[in-house]
């Protein structure tokens, strides 16, 4: 059989999913999602077709009326189970009736206490990367896009929201029926629903909220810039494909900082901090509209397209709307992650080339910030080689050009062949694009407010502590940027002093925390100890939590207090996160 894609069983020879009718039924109660879906091809199909399952039990497959014979394949560790329909005999479309099991990976099951309100419980997906197989069958691989109409019951009085345009919703015997309908046609991964308590409030003609009650107001007044954010993204990539941009606030277990769910982007709650200073976050979701969401990776090969275009279109927005200083202040920022990724893989291997094979590899975990940096360096290296309204003019026409498909790494060098010559003369893009490390002509990054923080870094070095008055207004990026070029082992009363000058004992940004309690924890400052093991306990997103995990499984003192940690919350957290920690504990053979 041909394998178009590393991690999908989907063989496109046989036809491709054009459109899903889902009915969903979820039940609180045993923790399932039972699913009855329509399937319809682009053409009608003869003989065997292929979809993509993982976890799911499957009790009838049918076309047209009659029985369609079909046969689960081996369970593969990464892809699941090849789903094989044994003949459709020319039929256009088929029905499967399928239950997802509790331990679906897509899907977290939140108990009320889980929740902000305390009183319902909730249900969420994550898709991103190979979870969509894990709710529905399907040829889950990014290049296949369909459409879709879905009705979700849930009981009464939950609310369901999904990735898609709501049309209708009516109660009956105790149960709620949400439906959609989804005009414009996305990959698999970009699926998502949510239940739960969930109200929602207008913040401009096209873009909403929703959160738990508890939260929506200081949610809408944090994501008050999304409008002009969408209009700086229209004015530099063109008309906005989806209609509308809404927002769902998550619990906090969501674990990742936002997920870019087509018209509903999923956010952690802990980038509500009261200042607007984590909206970046906002940006990069919103940015993938255009860049990875009308333009997708073909596969999860070519990641770096989706998230490095990502990172490049959420900077030129915050460009715009914060100025240039900030957004290179955010480029500096971006390129220290880079050399920590590059530093932790080793700086000869594989996950630091922007394509390499990931055969037999779940792209999940070789998930880093090289795509997203070295991705955003590579295009930054490019503008600056023909200058911004050439690069500008290049994007747009790029995009035009191949809204609502997918592309490869290869296929862009070849456009960059035709429409970008001067840049192919002046950039090594073999190198840039397949070889591992950062190379020579990697482009810096410059601002005043850079300057600020290296003198007070410079000082650190020669032994002089900031002082409270110094950085009482700095900005977040650029205390952020300081806790990131800190030694990870200091004397325990620089910890201390440090918790004091940058206020960390009251600090609502749970980045400043996730550097200070990594350090104090390699440091021996035993004092954080309950604060860092409660924020592992609560927060979710792992970009947040694993930096002290790993502190806490790497230093002597600690070493024996991570599993113990993990088996106090590991039914409190999202299993991606909990398949993240096992992974720390299990290189340390703990
Ligand atoms: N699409 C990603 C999240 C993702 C990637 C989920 C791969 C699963 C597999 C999203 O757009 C993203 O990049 N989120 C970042 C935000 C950021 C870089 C501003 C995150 O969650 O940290
Ligand atoms: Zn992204």
């Amino acid at each position: 059989m041909a394998r178009h894609d590393p991690h999908s069983h989907a063989d496109f020879s046989q036809g491709r999913i054009q459109h899903i009718d889902l009915q969903l039924e979820v039940d609180f109660e045993r923790h399932e999602l039972r699913s009855t879906c329509r399937y319809r091809l682009e053409r009608a199909a003869v003989g065997p077709f292929d979809l993509d399952t993982r976890g799911l039990k499957i009790h009838s497959v049918s076309a047209g009326g009659r029985d369609v014979a079909f046969s689960l394949g081996e369970e593969d560790s990464i892809l699941g189970r090849r789903l094989r329909l044994e003949d459709l005999r020319g039929a256009p479309s088929f029905e499967i009736e399928f239950t997802a099991p509790p331990e679906a990976r897509a899907l977290q099951w939140l108990t009320p206490a889980q929740t902000a309100g305390g009183h319902y419980p909730y249900l969420f997906t994550q898709c991103q990367a190979l979870n969509a197989r894990t709710i529905f069958p399907c040829q889950d691989s990014p290049s296949v896009r369909f459409t879709f109409d879905a009705s979700l019951r849930v009981p009464d009085p939950l609310v369901g929201v999904m990735s898609a345009a709501p049309t209708s919703d009516e109660a009956s015997d105790g149960h709620r029926t949400f439906r959609f309908r989804m005009p414009q046609p996305i990959p698999s991964y970009l699926f998502a629903l949510a239940v739960g308590e969930i109200s929602s409030r207008d913040l401009g003609p096209r873009s909403r909220v929703y959160a738990e009650p508890q939260v929506i107001e200081s949610a809408a007044w944090e994501f008050a810039q999304t409008e002009a954010m969408l209009d700086q993204g229209e004015k530099l990539y063109g008309p906005y494909p989806w209609e509308r941009y809404d927002m769902l606030v998550m619990p906090p277990s969501f674990p990742y900082g936002g997920m870019e769910n087509a018209r509903l982007t999923f956010l952690t709650p802990t980038m509500i901090v009261g200042d607007r200073s984590l909206t970046n976050l906002l940006a990069h979701e919103l940015a993938h509209s255009w860049t990875g969401n009308l333009v997708t990776n073909a596969t999860w090969e070519d990641f770096w397209l989706n998230e490095g275009w990502t990172t490049y279109a959420e900077r030129r927005i915050l460009g715009v709307l914060e100025g240039e200083d900030s957004a290179m202040l955010r480029a500096a920022t971006g390129r220290n992650t880079l050399i920590r990724s590059l530093n932790h893989f080793g700086w000869t291997a594989d996950p630091t080339r922007l394509k390499f094979s990931q055969k037999g590899i779940n792209p999940e975990t070789v998930l880093s910030q090289v795509p997203y940096e070295k991705g955003y360096a590579f295009l930054v290296r490019l503008e600056r080689a023909v200058g911004r309204p050439a690069f500008d003019a290049f994007t747009r026409k790029y995009i035009a050009e191949h809204r609502f498909q997918t592309i490869t790494t290869e296929a862009f060098v070849q456009i960059l062949r035709r429409d970008l010559p001067l840049a192919v003369r002046l950039v090594d893009l073999d190198t840039w694009l397949y070889s591992p490390g950062l190379p020579q002509d990697a482009p810096s990054f410059e601002s005043p407010l850079i300057d600020v923080v290296s003198n007070r870094l410079f000082d650190y070095q020669e032994g002089r502590l900031p002082r409270r008055e110094g950085v009482a207004n700095w900005a977040t990026a650029q205390t952020y940027l300081f806790f990131q070029f800190l030694p990870r082992r200091i004397p325990v009363d620089h910890c201390r002093v440090l918790e004091q000058v940058f206020a960390l004992d009251r600090t609502r940004v749970p980045h400043f925390l996730s550097h200070f309690y990594e350090i104090s924890i390699r440091s021996g400052y035993r004092e954080v100890l309950p604060r860092a093991e409660e924020l592992v306990a609560t927060v979710g997103r792992s970009f947040i939590t694993r930096p002290i995990f790993q502190a806490m499984a790497e230093t002597e003192w600690t070493r024996l207090l991570a599993r113990p940690l993990l088996e106090r919350v590991r039914q409190r957290l999202h299993p991606i996160t909990v398949a993240q920690m096992e992974e720390v504990l299990a290189k340390k053979g703990l």
